[in-house]
């Protein structure tokens, strides 16, 4: 199985490739990963100069700096393989595939970076945003369980979902909801991880928090922004909560009381509490930069 970053990816910001000042900006963001966009926010006529600007800006990326993804054109389109050769010219950290329909079109990117002695760290992350995508996600799943597929990441594509089935794009999101539901499931069974869709509006950041809170309620580990006004919202929906640390530091505690050596399961506040949780409060803690006393999780 694919190795689970060290980093989070709570709040995952495109940048079209072809806007010099935003591409200037993401120094001073604060955001977990960029997408660097070749595809759909660049106008035709535009692709050429957005490669190389792509090219600069990966060159120059400052070390610390946010995870770099470079979202490419689909293969099959005219600008297709130059980007991808582009992309990994410039070693950024994933390569983004948009309009997957199925295992085919990882392995055929597999295939042009194994041509090229592309480096098993650089990665594929894989839009999921046509109807196809979403019926053959089980096995997008499959093949993500093998390492040698470089697939460590879906992006949910909310905007071209809606686009290709004629769901009504409403606030609440119940129509995509089944389908992103989908996209978290299968991503836990091969162990990567799954980004939100974008929200449009970004002049409204309440509309924007409540979506993230969502978002971070299926499950995904972060979501994907078009805008700077959307980072700092979305790291604090994805961050564990102060109420949830305290419950997991809780959790924690009380299996490493004496007391309660070698028991599976225990009660605290009245409610039962299984090594399972015990398990979860310290993935908790993790993600909250504080991994605490490793209890045995074999035991009991
Ligand atoms: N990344 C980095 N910086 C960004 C940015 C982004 N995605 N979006 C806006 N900015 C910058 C702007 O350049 C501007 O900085 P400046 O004053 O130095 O020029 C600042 O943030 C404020 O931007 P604002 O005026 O509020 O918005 P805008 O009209 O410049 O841009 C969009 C609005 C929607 C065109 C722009 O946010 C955008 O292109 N987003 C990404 C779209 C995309 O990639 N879509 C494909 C995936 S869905
Ligand atoms: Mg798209």
């Amino acid at each position: 199985m694919p190795i689970r970053p060290a980093r989070p990816r709570r709040s995952v910001l495109y940048v079209p490739a072809s806007n010099e000042r935003a591409l200037a900006k993401v120094a001073a963001l604060s955001c977990d990963a960029v997408i660097v966009d070749l595809e759909d926010a660049v106008a035709p006529q535009a692709k050429a100069a957005a490669r190389e600007a792509m090219r600069a800006f990966v060159a120059g990326r400052p070390s610390g700096g946010p995870e770099i993804a470079v979202r490419i054109n689909p293969l099959a389109s005219p600008w297709g393989t130059d980007d991808l050769l582009a992309a990994r010219a410039a070693r950024p950290d994933a390569i983004l595939l948009p309009k997957v329909e199925g295992p085919r079109d990882i392995l055929d990117a597999d295939d042009a970076l194994d041509e090229t002695d592309a480096p098993p760290q650089l990665a594929l992350w894989a839009m999921i945003e046509t109807p196809r995508a979403v019926l053959n996600l089980g096995a997008l799943a499959e093949l993500a369980r093998d390492a040698a597929a470089r697939l460590c990441c879906f992006v949910a594509g909310t905007n071209d979902l809606v686009k290709e089935t004629g769901v009504r794009a409403t606030p609440d999101r119940r129509y995509l909801s089944p389908w992103l539901m989908q996209i978290v499931l299968c991503a836990r069974a091969a162990g990567i991880d799954a980004l939100d869709g974008v929200g449009n509006d970004f002049r409204d950041l309440d509309a924007f928090a409540r979506e993230c809170a969502e978002g971070r309620n299926m499950g995904f580990d972060g979501k994907t922004l078009i805008h700077p006004a959307q980072i700092e919202p979305a790291n604090r929906a994805f961050s564990p909560d102060a109420e949830e640390v305290a419950e997991a530091r809780a959790v924690v505690a009380a299996f490493a009381a004496p007391e309660n050596a070698g028991k599976g399961v225990i009660r605290i506040d009245g409610r039962m509490v299984e090594r399972l949780h015990l398990a979860q409060a310290e993935r908790l803690l993790a993600r909250a930069g504080e991994p605490g006393p490793r209890v045995d999780l074999q035991q009991g």
